[in-house]
């Protein structure tokens, strides 16, 4: 019979490389915990109306890339293709919006119907943080700085630059769409269909046509800055100055959108030019009108989302994950002789009781002892410990020994009683 296989673009994460993602998990949850942040965890199934009214109907997200059906139910439902929407229904039916400021962090799988490539899939992973009730840009810098000392953290600073733009308040951006929808009206006959369709729903992404007559009508568009706010130009300069003090690096990039309808004021994302095509490692900005949009209260809001796979990919590449990260475990227990099961199960336990920090497995299922000796080999284990059993009844002598699986280097015989210790010696001997 044909072996079924995984859905294009979904990825199982095998053994060896789930340690990778530990050691990247283990260092986000760190860092965040630092900052005060708390989790938040939501379904990954939700109303396709919630995506559709925070993301926005004429995104290339909703109109494209959205896994949606009907369930027995008859309900439109959707696998969330972001955390940003799922947080904020979360929280906002929860009442931890209301007259309250919140830090929340969240991690997991997303789902996005793209063209799977390197870096690039269906189901993706984010690590996503979002902060509730703050106006900036005091809490925008924090933000920032949670991302850029995870990269300290992971020693990846040096790969990533933060791209930063103002795209205007709320109403800075209504202001914007009208202008521009009344300057496509006026050149209604030099657009294709695509853009005549979007210049009422959506004009600003008409902006990004590809259509070269399209682009050749836009050469005297309104243009954005034109319509940023004061208001919103002081915030976004405060920002800077809060980087500069904080020692966060930036670039200013005004071709920055983000492809998600929510933000407002600063937008930001880091890139790096390790991946290829798909440099955005992270992305974020503010999105205050986004809690009243679903119904909530004014609340002001900003946050970001991670790329886990793209960490990954770059850790990999860069050969930034420590060695020690990669260990699958540190000791293989074999024996030699007869009738010695209850024995090597009860020293591998022995060895955990008193080296609670060590991983140990237990060798199961009996052979001889070179394919014993393979096995220890094969799992990874800094060392074998073996269990020599000579006779039997009571006379019976149990003694072990240590081996180094990488030189065979190894201890003389050694009492059963004494080789938790002696193990945890002569790891501390082979590090140093
Ligand atoms: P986003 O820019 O759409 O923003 O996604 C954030 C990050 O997720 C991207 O920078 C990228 O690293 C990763 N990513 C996106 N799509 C894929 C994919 N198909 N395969 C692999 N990785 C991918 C958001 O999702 C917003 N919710 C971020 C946010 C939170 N804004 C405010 N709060």
């Amino acid at each position: 019979m044909e072996k079924l296989q995984a859905i294009r673009g979904m990825n199982d994460i095998l053994p060896e490389n789930s340690l990778s993602w530990q050691y990247l998990e283990s260092a986000f949850q760190r860092v965040i915990k630092r900052f005060g942040y708390q989790e938040i965890r939501f379904p990954v199934l939700e109303h396709t109306q919630l995506f559709k009214r925070s993301i926005g109907e004429v995104t290339d997200i909703v109109e494209k890339e959205m896994y949606s059906f009907d369930d027995r139910n008859g309900d439109n439902l959707s696998l969330r293709p972001e955390g940003t929407a799922g947080c904020v229904r979360a929280a906002d039916q929860h009442g931890l919006l209301y007259n309250q400021q919140q830090r929340f962090w969240y991690q997991g799988p997303m789902f996005r119907h793209e063209r799977p490539q390197k870096g690039r899939y269906r189901q993706f992973h984010q690590f996503g943080v979002e902060a509730f009730g703050m106006p900036g840009p005091d809490i925008d810098a924090e933000v920032l700085q949670i991302a850029a000392m995870l990269w300290q953290e992971l020693d990846l600073s040096d790969f990533l630059t933060l791209e930063l733009n103002n795209i205007g308040s709320a109403e800075d951006r209504a202001n914007f769409g009208s202008a521009l929808t009344e300057f496509l009206q006026s050149k209604e006959d030099q657009l294709d269909e695509d853009a005549r369709n979007r210049m009422h729903t959506n004009p600003m992404r008409v902006l990004d046509s590809k259509n070269p007559d399209v682009q050749a009508a836009l050469i005297d568009v309104p243009l954005l800055e034109d319509f940023v706010s004061a208001e919103s130009k002081q915030h976004y300069a405060e920002l800077q100055d809060l980087l500069n003090s904080a020692s966060i690096d930036f670039i200013e990039n005004p071709r920055l959108v983000r492809g998600l309808d929510y933000y407002n004021n600063c937008v930001f994302e880091w890139t790096t030019d390790t991946l290829g095509a798909q440099g955005a490692v992270c992305g974020g900005g503010r999105y205050d009108g986004l809690v009243a949009q679903l119904g909530g209260r004014d609340v002001l809001a900003c946050g970001f989302a991670i790329g886990v796979e793209r960490l990954i990919l770059m850790l990999d590449s860069l050969g930034k994950i420590p060695q020690d990260a990669l260990q699958p475990i540190d000791i293989y227990v074999t024996c030699i002789g007869q009738n010695v099961t209850k024995q090597t199960l009860d020293l591998a336990q022995a060895i955990r009781e008193s080296q609670p920090q060590l991983g140990v497995i237990s060798h199961c299922g009996g052979g001889k002892f070179n394919s014993q000796l393979k096995r220890a080999f094969n799992s990874g284990a800094k060392i074998a410990v073996i269990l020599e059993r000579d006779g039997d009844g009571e006379s019976t002598l149990e003694t072990a020994k240590i081996r180094r699986l990488d030189d065979s280097a190894e201890t003389a015989s050694h009492k059963i009683a004494v080789i938790p210790q002696k193990v945890a010696e002569f790891l501390e001997k082979s590090e140093s």
